[in-house]
Protein backbone atom coordinates (compact mmCIF):
# COMPACT_ATOMS: atom_id res chain seq x y z
CA UNK A 1 0.00 0.00 0.00
CA UNK A 2 1.50 3.32 -0.64
CA UNK A 3 1.28 5.95 1.92
CA UNK A 4 2.89 9.61 0.80
CA UNK A 5 5.06 10.57 3.59
CA UNK A 6 5.04 7.16 5.37
CA UNK A 7 1.93 9.19 7.12
CA UNK A 8 0.46 6.17 9.69
CA UNK A 9 3.27 3.43 8.86
CA UNK A 10 5.23 2.38 11.62
CA UNK A 11 8.47 1.76 10.55
CA UNK A 12 10.70 1.26 13.93
CA UNK A 13 10.27 -0.05 17.53
CA UNK A 14 11.46 2.47 20.04
CA UNK A 15 12.16 2.79 23.51
CA UNK A 16 13.36 6.05 23.61
CA UNK A 17 10.25 8.36 23.69
CA UNK A 18 6.15 8.45 23.15
CA UNK A 19 3.48 10.51 21.54
CA UNK A 20 0.10 10.35 22.29
CA UNK A 21 -0.85 13.26 19.62
CA UNK A 22 -4.46 12.95 20.75
CA UNK A 23 -4.13 13.64 24.70
CA UNK A 24 -1.12 15.54 23.76
CA UNK A 25 1.02 13.78 25.91
CA UNK A 26 4.74 12.96 25.55
CA UNK A 27 7.28 11.00 27.83
CA UNK A 28 10.76 10.13 27.35
CA UNK A 29 11.72 6.31 28.39
CA UNK A 30 8.03 6.34 30.32
CA UNK A 31 8.52 9.66 31.96
CA UNK A 32 6.37 12.55 31.16
CA UNK A 33 8.42 15.41 29.56
CA UNK A 34 7.13 17.85 32.01
CA UNK A 35 7.95 16.17 34.86
CA UNK A 36 11.97 15.57 33.14
CA UNK A 37 11.86 19.59 32.53
CA UNK A 38 10.90 20.26 36.79
CA UNK A 39 13.20 17.84 38.32
CA UNK A 40 16.33 17.18 36.38
CA UNK A 41 19.03 19.23 34.10
CA UNK A 42 20.20 18.52 30.69
CA UNK A 43 23.03 16.86 31.54
CA UNK A 44 20.82 14.10 33.64
CA UNK A 45 17.80 13.84 30.94
CA UNK A 46 20.75 13.33 27.83
CA UNK A 47 22.25 10.31 29.96
CA UNK A 48 18.52 8.97 30.88
CA UNK A 49 17.44 9.00 26.94
CA UNK A 50 21.27 7.61 25.66
CA UNK A 51 21.87 5.22 28.80
CA UNK A 52 18.48 4.37 30.08
CA UNK A 53 18.71 5.86 33.76
CA UNK A 54 19.38 8.88 35.69
CA UNK A 55 23.39 9.47 36.73
CA UNK A 56 24.25 9.03 40.34
CA UNK A 57 27.60 8.75 41.85
CA UNK A 58 30.93 8.14 40.21
CA UNK A 59 29.00 7.69 36.88
CA UNK A 60 27.38 11.03 36.99
CA UNK A 61 30.99 12.52 37.81
CA UNK A 62 32.57 10.91 34.53
CA UNK A 63 29.53 11.57 32.13
CA UNK A 64 29.27 15.53 33.80
CA UNK A 65 33.51 15.37 32.71
CA UNK A 66 33.38 13.94 29.93
CA UNK A 67 30.64 16.28 28.39
CA UNK A 68 32.89 19.21 29.50
CA UNK A 69 36.00 18.10 28.56
CA UNK A 70 35.02 17.14 24.90
CA UNK A 71 33.72 21.24 23.90
CA UNK A 72 37.32 22.51 22.63
CA UNK A 73 36.71 22.37 19.10
CA UNK A 74 40.06 20.48 17.39
CA UNK A 75 42.71 22.81 15.03
CA UNK A 76 41.20 21.12 12.00
CA UNK A 77 37.57 22.26 12.93
CA UNK A 78 38.47 25.82 13.50
CA UNK A 79 40.11 26.23 10.14
CA UNK A 80 37.09 25.01 8.66
CA UNK A 81 34.91 26.76 10.38
CA UNK A 82 37.72 29.52 9.54
CA UNK A 83 37.33 28.99 5.98
CA UNK A 84 33.81 28.41 4.51
CA UNK A 85 32.49 30.78 2.97
CA UNK A 86 30.60 33.85 4.53
CA UNK A 87 27.38 33.80 2.57
CA UNK A 88 26.65 29.95 4.09
CA UNK A 89 23.76 29.36 6.32
CA UNK A 90 24.70 28.17 10.26
CA UNK A 91 23.09 25.03 9.25
CA UNK A 92 25.37 24.50 6.35
CA UNK A 93 28.25 25.44 8.32
CA UNK A 94 27.27 22.63 11.38
CA UNK A 95 26.47 20.31 8.53
CA UNK A 96 29.76 20.39 6.85
CA UNK A 97 32.17 20.90 10.28
CA UNK A 98 30.18 17.83 11.34
CA UNK A 99 31.21 16.00 8.65
CA UNK A 100 34.47 16.27 9.83
CA UNK A 101 34.49 15.02 12.92
CA UNK A 102 37.51 12.54 13.22
CA UNK A 103 36.35 9.39 15.47
CA UNK A 104 39.48 7.32 15.05
CA UNK A 105 40.75 7.41 18.27
CA UNK A 106 37.38 8.07 20.36
CA UNK A 107 36.33 4.52 20.62
CA UNK A 108 32.66 3.48 21.27
CA UNK A 109 29.62 5.20 19.74
CA UNK A 110 28.63 6.34 23.61
CA UNK A 111 31.77 8.21 23.27
CA UNK A 112 31.32 9.71 20.37
CA UNK A 113 27.60 10.31 21.07
CA UNK A 114 28.67 12.35 23.92
CA UNK A 115 31.74 14.48 22.23
CA UNK A 116 29.22 15.01 19.32
CA UNK A 117 26.81 16.33 21.93
CA UNK A 118 29.62 18.67 23.64
CA UNK A 119 30.99 19.87 20.39
CA UNK A 120 27.08 21.52 18.97
CA UNK A 121 27.35 24.55 21.02
CA UNK A 122 31.02 25.34 20.21
CA UNK A 123 30.80 24.87 16.42
CA UNK A 124 27.50 27.13 16.38
CA UNK A 125 28.68 30.17 18.93
CA UNK A 126 32.33 30.17 17.19
CA UNK A 127 31.12 30.30 13.67
CA UNK A 128 28.27 32.66 14.80
CA UNK A 129 30.43 35.07 16.91
CA UNK A 130 32.88 35.20 13.95
CA UNK A 131 30.44 36.12 11.29
CA UNK A 132 29.31 38.95 13.59
CA UNK A 133 33.19 40.23 14.33
CA UNK A 134 32.55 39.38 17.30
CA UNK A 135 35.94 37.77 19.63
CA UNK A 136 35.69 34.36 20.02
CA UNK A 137 34.72 33.17 23.53
CA UNK A 138 36.47 29.84 24.94
CA UNK A 139 34.44 27.22 26.73
CA UNK A 140 34.53 27.75 30.56
CA UNK A 141 34.60 24.59 32.45
CA UNK A 142 33.24 25.63 35.18
CA UNK A 143 29.77 26.00 33.95
CA UNK A 144 27.16 23.33 32.93
CA UNK A 145 26.67 23.05 29.35
CA UNK A 146 24.06 25.38 29.11
CA UNK A 147 25.10 27.74 31.08
CA UNK A 148 28.63 27.27 28.51
CA UNK A 149 26.44 27.37 25.48
CA UNK A 150 24.81 30.82 26.23
CA UNK A 151 28.07 32.36 27.63
CA UNK A 152 29.92 31.06 24.54
CA UNK A 153 27.06 33.08 22.17
CA UNK A 154 26.91 36.18 23.98
CA UNK A 155 30.09 36.39 26.22
CA UNK A 156 28.38 37.00 29.69
CA UNK A 157 26.98 34.41 32.24
CA UNK A 158 23.43 34.85 32.37
CA UNK A 159 21.71 31.71 34.88
CA UNK A 160 17.97 32.46 33.89
CA UNK A 161 18.56 32.70 30.41
CA UNK A 162 20.41 28.98 30.62
CA UNK A 163 17.52 28.16 32.34
CA UNK A 164 15.09 29.05 29.93
CA UNK A 165 17.16 27.29 27.61
CA UNK A 166 17.27 24.54 29.21
CA UNK A 167 13.90 23.84 29.43
CA UNK A 168 14.09 24.21 25.67
CA UNK A 169 16.72 21.53 25.53
CA UNK A 170 15.15 19.12 27.40
CA UNK A 171 11.36 19.21 25.70
CA UNK A 172 13.39 19.08 22.22
CA UNK A 173 16.43 16.77 22.32
CA UNK A 174 13.93 13.37 21.52
CA UNK A 175 10.58 13.03 19.54
CA UNK A 176 10.15 9.59 17.84
CA UNK A 177 10.58 9.35 14.19
CA UNK A 178 10.73 12.78 13.11
CA UNK A 179 12.36 13.50 9.88
CA UNK A 180 15.15 14.05 11.23
CA UNK A 181 15.71 11.34 12.94
CA UNK A 182 14.10 8.75 10.73
CA UNK A 183 17.39 10.00 8.59
CA UNK A 184 19.81 9.15 11.13
CA UNK A 185 18.28 5.82 11.67
CA UNK A 186 18.36 5.15 7.27
CA UNK A 187 22.00 6.07 7.14
CA UNK A 188 23.02 4.31 10.22
CA UNK A 189 20.63 0.88 9.33
CA UNK A 190 23.01 0.46 6.31
CA UNK A 191 25.83 -0.17 8.82
CA UNK A 192 27.80 3.44 7.99
CA UNK A 193 28.81 5.51 10.97
CA UNK A 194 27.56 7.77 13.72
CA UNK A 195 28.84 10.46 11.91
CA UNK A 196 27.16 10.34 8.56
CA UNK A 197 23.86 9.41 10.58
CA UNK A 198 24.12 12.75 12.20
CA UNK A 199 24.85 14.31 8.99
CA UNK A 200 22.60 13.44 6.94
CA UNK A 201 19.89 14.18 10.09
CA UNK A 202 21.59 17.87 9.89
CA UNK A 203 20.59 18.15 6.13
CA UNK A 204 16.98 16.87 6.92
CA UNK A 205 16.41 19.11 9.77
CA UNK A 206 17.91 22.62 7.96
CA UNK A 207 13.92 22.16 5.91
CA UNK A 208 11.32 25.09 6.83
CA UNK A 209 8.88 22.38 7.43
CA UNK A 210 10.86 20.43 10.23
CA UNK A 211 13.44 22.57 12.04
CA UNK A 212 13.79 25.87 9.63
CA UNK A 213 9.89 26.87 11.32
CA UNK A 214 10.59 28.95 14.45
CA UNK A 215 11.99 31.63 11.69
CA UNK A 216 9.23 31.55 9.56
CA UNK A 217 7.14 32.19 12.86
CA UNK A 218 8.73 35.34 13.66
CA UNK A 219 8.74 36.19 9.92
CA UNK A 220 4.90 35.73 10.61
CA UNK A 221 4.67 38.00 13.67
CA UNK A 222 6.88 40.79 12.27
CA UNK A 223 4.49 40.69 8.99
CA UNK A 224 1.00 40.61 11.35
CA UNK A 225 3.15 43.59 13.78
CA UNK A 226 -0.46 44.69 15.26
CA UNK A 227 -3.11 42.74 16.86
CA UNK A 228 -5.69 44.05 14.65
CA UNK A 229 -4.06 42.78 11.56
CA UNK A 230 -3.92 39.07 12.29
CA UNK A 231 -7.48 38.02 10.97
CA UNK A 232 -5.70 39.95 7.29
CA UNK A 233 -2.69 38.75 7.30
CA UNK A 234 -4.28 34.75 8.10
CA UNK A 235 -6.54 35.02 5.68
CA UNK A 236 -4.33 36.06 2.64
CA UNK A 237 -2.15 33.08 3.73
CA UNK A 238 -4.62 30.65 3.81
CA UNK A 239 -5.95 32.40 0.02
CA UNK A 240 -2.62 32.01 -1.42
CA UNK A 241 -2.50 28.19 0.00
CA UNK A 242 0.77 29.30 2.09
CA UNK A 243 1.57 27.38 5.39
CA UNK A 244 1.02 29.03 8.99
CA UNK A 245 4.61 28.31 10.39
CA UNK A 246 4.41 26.77 13.73
CA UNK A 247 0.82 25.47 13.32
CA UNK A 248 0.24 21.77 12.73
CA UNK A 249 1.80 18.32 13.08
CA UNK A 250 2.23 15.21 11.74
CA UNK A 251 1.33 13.66 14.98
CA UNK A 252 -0.30 15.99 17.80
CA UNK A 253 -3.83 16.84 16.66
CA UNK A 254 -4.35 19.08 19.93
CA UNK A 255 -2.31 21.70 21.47
CA UNK A 256 1.81 20.00 21.39
CA UNK A 257 3.10 19.77 24.58
CA UNK A 258 5.88 20.95 24.34
CA UNK A 259 4.89 24.11 23.45
CA UNK A 260 2.06 24.54 25.93
CA UNK A 261 5.39 24.29 28.18
CA UNK A 262 7.56 26.41 26.45
CA UNK A 263 4.48 28.84 26.49
CA UNK A 264 4.05 28.54 30.25
CA UNK A 265 8.04 29.12 30.95
CA UNK A 266 7.20 32.37 29.15
CA UNK A 267 4.41 33.66 30.83
CA UNK A 268 6.17 33.11 33.93
CA UNK A 269 8.58 35.70 33.99
CA UNK A 270 8.51 38.52 35.25
CA UNK A 271 7.49 41.07 32.73
CA UNK A 272 5.81 39.50 29.33
CA UNK A 273 7.60 41.34 26.15
CA UNK A 274 5.17 42.66 24.29
CA UNK A 275 5.46 40.56 20.94
CA UNK A 276 4.27 37.93 23.45
CA UNK A 277 0.97 39.34 23.66
CA UNK A 278 1.05 39.80 19.76
CA UNK A 279 2.09 35.74 20.17
CA UNK A 280 -0.92 34.30 22.41
CA UNK A 281 -3.10 36.68 20.56
CA UNK A 282 -2.32 35.10 17.15
CA UNK A 283 -2.07 31.88 18.27
CA UNK A 284 -6.05 32.18 19.94
CA UNK A 285 -7.27 34.15 16.73
CA UNK A 286 -5.45 31.31 13.99
CA UNK A 287 -6.69 28.22 15.85
CA UNK A 288 -10.59 30.01 15.35
CA UNK A 289 -9.58 30.89 11.59
CA UNK A 290 -8.21 26.95 10.85
CA UNK A 291 -11.08 25.82 12.99
CA UNK A 292 -13.03 27.20 10.67
CA UNK A 293 -11.21 26.66 7.27
CA UNK A 294 -9.62 23.49 7.07
CA UNK A 295 -12.37 21.70 9.27
CA UNK A 296 -11.30 18.61 8.34
CA UNK A 297 -7.72 18.96 10.52
CA UNK A 298 -6.86 19.38 13.75
CA UNK A 299 -4.12 22.39 13.20
CA UNK A 300 -2.77 24.44 16.77
CA UNK A 301 0.63 25.34 17.42
CA UNK A 302 3.27 23.28 17.66
CA UNK A 303 6.86 23.14 19.20
CA UNK A 304 8.17 25.73 16.64
CA UNK A 305 5.47 28.08 17.60
CA UNK A 306 7.12 29.01 21.25
CA UNK A 307 10.41 27.63 20.52
CA UNK A 308 10.30 30.98 18.26
CA UNK A 309 9.13 32.78 21.39
CA UNK A 310 11.64 31.50 23.20
CA UNK A 311 14.78 32.80 20.97
CA UNK A 312 13.25 35.85 21.28
CA UNK A 313 13.16 36.18 24.77
CA UNK A 314 16.57 35.09 25.24
CA UNK A 315 17.22 37.71 22.17
CA UNK A 316 18.81 35.29 20.00
CA UNK A 317 19.29 36.04 16.16
CA UNK A 318 16.64 33.82 13.87
CA UNK A 319 19.75 32.78 11.90
CA UNK A 320 20.78 30.49 15.13
CA UNK A 321 17.55 28.84 15.32
CA UNK A 322 17.80 25.84 13.74
CA UNK A 323 21.29 25.15 14.79
CA UNK A 324 19.94 25.48 18.00
CA UNK A 325 17.32 23.20 17.82
CA UNK A 326 19.94 20.74 16.31
CA UNK A 327 21.74 21.10 19.61
CA UNK A 328 18.95 20.16 21.51
CA UNK A 329 18.39 17.03 19.03
CA UNK A 330 21.30 16.05 18.81
CA UNK A 331 20.94 13.56 21.79
CA UNK A 332 17.57 11.94 20.43
CA UNK A 333 19.57 11.31 17.10
CA UNK A 334 22.35 9.59 19.03
CA UNK A 335 20.55 7.59 20.99
CA UNK A 336 18.20 6.60 18.18
CA UNK A 337 21.31 6.08 16.08
CA UNK A 338 22.49 3.56 19.06
CA UNK A 339 18.94 2.12 19.37
CA UNK A 340 18.99 0.95 15.25
CA UNK A 341 22.44 -0.66 15.81
CA UNK A 342 21.39 -2.90 18.66
CA UNK A 343 18.41 -4.40 16.28
CA UNK A 344 19.17 -3.24 13.07
CA UNK A 345 17.33 -4.57 9.56
CA UNK A 346 18.43 -2.31 6.86
CA UNK A 347 15.76 0.52 5.62
CA UNK A 348 14.79 -0.35 2.15
CA UNK A 349 11.16 0.09 1.38
CA UNK A 350 9.47 -0.06 -2.05
CA UNK A 351 8.26 2.31 -4.76
CA UNK A 352 5.70 1.97 -6.83
CA UNK A 353 6.01 2.26 -10.64
CA UNK A 354 3.87 4.50 -12.17
CA UNK A 355 5.68 5.72 -15.24
CA UNK A 356 5.18 4.59 -18.91
C1 LIG B 1 4.19 20.06 10.27
C2 LIG B 1 3.47 19.69 8.97
C3 LIG B 1 4.51 19.50 7.86
C4 LIG B 1 2.69 18.40 9.18
O1 LIG B 1 1.99 18.17 8.03
P1 LIG B 1 1.13 16.85 7.73
O2 LIG B 1 0.70 16.16 8.94
O3 LIG B 1 1.89 16.04 6.75
O4 LIG B 1 -0.15 17.44 7.09
P2 LIG B 1 -0.34 17.77 5.55
O5 LIG B 1 0.85 18.47 5.00
O6 LIG B 1 -0.80 16.52 4.85
O7 LIG B 1 -1.55 18.77 5.64
C5 LIG B 1 -2.88 18.34 5.90
C6 LIG B 1 -3.79 19.50 5.63
O8 LIG B 1 -3.61 20.49 6.65
C7 LIG B 1 -3.17 21.69 6.06
N1 LIG B 1 -2.14 22.24 6.92
C8 LIG B 1 -1.26 21.57 7.70
N2 LIG B 1 -0.46 22.44 8.34
C9 LIG B 1 -0.87 23.65 7.96
C10 LIG B 1 -0.43 24.94 8.28
N3 LIG B 1 0.58 25.14 9.14
N4 LIG B 1 -1.03 25.99 7.71
C11 LIG B 1 -2.05 25.81 6.85
N5 LIG B 1 -2.51 24.62 6.50
C12 LIG B 1 -1.93 23.55 7.05
C13 LIG B 1 -2.62 21.34 4.70
O9 LIG B 1 -2.71 22.43 3.80
C14 LIG B 1 -3.53 20.21 4.30
O10 LIG B 1 -4.77 20.73 3.88
P3 LIG B 1 -5.33 20.48 2.39
O11 LIG B 1 -5.46 18.99 2.30
O12 LIG B 1 -6.61 21.22 2.39
O13 LIG B 1 -4.29 21.02 1.47
C15 LIG B 1 2.47 20.82 8.58
O14 LIG B 1 1.50 20.97 9.57
C16 LIG B 1 3.18 22.15 8.31
O15 LIG B 1 3.67 22.36 7.19
N6 LIG B 1 3.24 23.07 9.32
C17 LIG B 1 3.92 24.33 9.13
C18 LIG B 1 5.42 24.16 9.33
C19 LIG B 1 5.79 23.92 10.78
O16 LIG B 1 5.32 24.61 11.67
N7 LIG B 1 6.68 22.94 10.99
C20 LIG B 1 7.19 22.59 12.31
C21 LIG B 1 6.73 21.21 12.69
S1 LIG B 1 7.16 20.81 14.35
Amino acid sequence: MFQPGLKGVTAVETKLSNINGEEGLLTYRGVPVQQLVENYSFEEVAHFLLHGELPTGEKWVAFNQSLKESRCLPDYMISILDNLPPELCLMDVLRTTISSFNTNNIGDNNKIALQLIAIFPSIIAYRYRKMSNLPIVKPDMKLNHIENFIYMLSGKRNELNAKILETYFILTMEHGLNASTFSARVTISTESDMVSAITSALGTMKGPLHGGAPSGVIDLLEEINTEDRICEVIHNKLKNKDRIMGFGHRIYKTTDPRAESLKNTIIKLNELPDWMSLALKTEQETIEILRKEKPNYKLYTNVEYYAAAIMKTLELDSTLFTAIFSASRIVGWCAHVIEQLNNNTIFRPNAQYVGE
